[in-house]
């Protein structure tokens, strides 16, 4: 359920009309909903309400200061995925007893950054991962936190892209590899094992492969205490998917019971890093009709917004439904593409959408997670935008970018 509705003919976030913002803010712009990331922070958080646990949202999935303050405020930690993760997390006020930090690729100084923010836990990716945390932390005469993240080999049956649980996968520690991993982090002084962790893979509609790995890991964490090692947190990852279109994912509910009754008696925080789930359809991408323009074989809406502002429809074929701001009756079928030099830039392809002309503005639903977060300046296009409604009014939570902001940084040399 999100706060997107038409009132009056016209798509209103909450009870601002979406073409009053675009007035003030200009076009592309990426628009939150409050009411809609409470409503989805507090359903998911509450499913678990029986059971210690923890949510910690995936700040990859949508890192905007404002946003990862609201969840922080509702009790929400982070996940985090690098050292620029944890200094936004920090400064959004995320208590670093609330942050767990996941990822194959950790460097030495992030490693450090992270040690001495004193965060909850490391989910630690690799023996060579392991080894060098227990160097970072004695030099720093700290202890690290830790939990394996382990890679049970469960096919999540989603898109290849975002699976990250089959043992094809770069992620984790194979499960047959990871008690005598346990062993040789048992013998580190700087390593605390506090628990195990694993993550299989994003917009799952089907409860099943998490409950397959919730089972391994429970086996594991049977063998692991059985040999006097002790584990306290249980990190079930993200994954949790939502719909875009025809999907039907389960709901927080129905995934929190199926979780909780697989780990009955298990005796372990539960800690949950979504992202998709709670901030996906509490955003709209606000893009305007530049041309309507009919090929030999096709029509395009060539709009303002481009694969670098919403890439998820080129990098994974992925389907955004697209609404027009102003009620429209007409609908054809077209791609809907961005002003990029790419063929591959384009955010709807053989779509229903409306039957646009050029000044008008559409909204790319479901644009939350992995929207802002995965856009970038390719062709030299600042960054849009982002805005926060609440109820009546309206916030600007990014500036969009300047032309100057595009050439920060960057050097001619003299005499070079
Ligand atoms: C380690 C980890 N945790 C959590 C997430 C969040 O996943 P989702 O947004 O599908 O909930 C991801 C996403 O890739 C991830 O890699």
């Amino acid at each position: 359920m999100h706060h997107f509705s038409y009132q009056n003919g016209e798509l209103c976030a909450e009870d601002v009309p979406v073409a009053e913002i675009a007035a003030q803010v200009g076009t592309p712009f990426y628009l939150y909903s409050a009411a809609t990331l409470r409503r989805h922070f507090a359903a998911f958080d509450g499913a678990f309400a029986g059971q210690p646990h923890l949510t910690c949202f995936a700040v990859k999935s949508c890192s905007n200061l404002a946003i990862l303050n609201l969840f922080a405020k509702m009790g929400g930690g982070a996940d985090i995925v690098s050292g620029g993760e944890l200094f936004r997390a920090l400064k959004a006020g995320v208590p670093p007893q609330r942050i767990v930090y996941s990822g194959v690729g950790k460097t030495e100084e992030e490693m450090r950054f992270a040690l001495e923010s004193g965060i909850l836990l490391f989910n630690v990716e690799s023996e060579q991962e392991l080894e060098k945390l227990r160097d970072a932390a004695r030099a720093l005469g700290k202890t690290a936190p830790v939990s394996l993240r382990v890679n049970p080999d469960v096919d999540p049956k989603t898109h290849a892209y975002i699976s990250t649980g089959l043992a094809k996968n770069k992620f984790g520690i194979p499960i047959e590899r990871a008690e005598a991993v346990y062993l040789a982090a048992r013998d580190m002084d700087e390593i605390e094992i506090r628990g195990v962790s694993c993550h299989i893979g994003s917009q799952l509609t089907d409860v099943s492969p998490f409950v397959e790995s919730l089972g391994k890991l429970k086996a594991l964490i049977g063998r692991l205490r059985a040999q006097g090692i002790g584990i306290s947190h249980l990190d079930l990852g993200g994954g949790l998917g939502i719909r875009y279109n025809q999907e039907e994912p389960p709901p927080p509910a129905a995934y929190a019971e199926a979780v909780l009754a697989e780990m009955a008696g298990l005796e372990c925080t539960l800690i949950l890093e979504p992202g998709r789930v709670i901030v996906g359809n509490a955003a709209i991408l606000v893009t305007k009709v530049l041309f309507a323009k009919e090929g030999p074989v096709k029509k395009f809406l060539v709009v303002d917004a481009g694969m670098n502002d919403l890439a998820r429809p080129s990098l994974y074929g992925a389907f955004h439904a697209v609404l027009p701001v102003r009620q429209h009756p007409e609908t054809m079928k077209a791609d809907v593409v961005g002003p990029i030099c790419e063929t591959g830039d384009f955010l709807a392809r053989d779509q229903e959408v409306p039957a646009a002309r050029p000044g008008e503005l559409l909204a790319v639903m479901s644009a939350g997670a992995y929207g802002f977060s995965m856009s970038s300046n390719y062709n030299s296009r600042p960054r849009v935008a982002e805005v926060l409604v609440r109820g009546g009014g309206h916030r600007l939570i990014r500036a969009r970018e300047t032309f100057d902001d595009l050439i920060r940084g960057e050097a001619i040399p003299d005499n070079f």
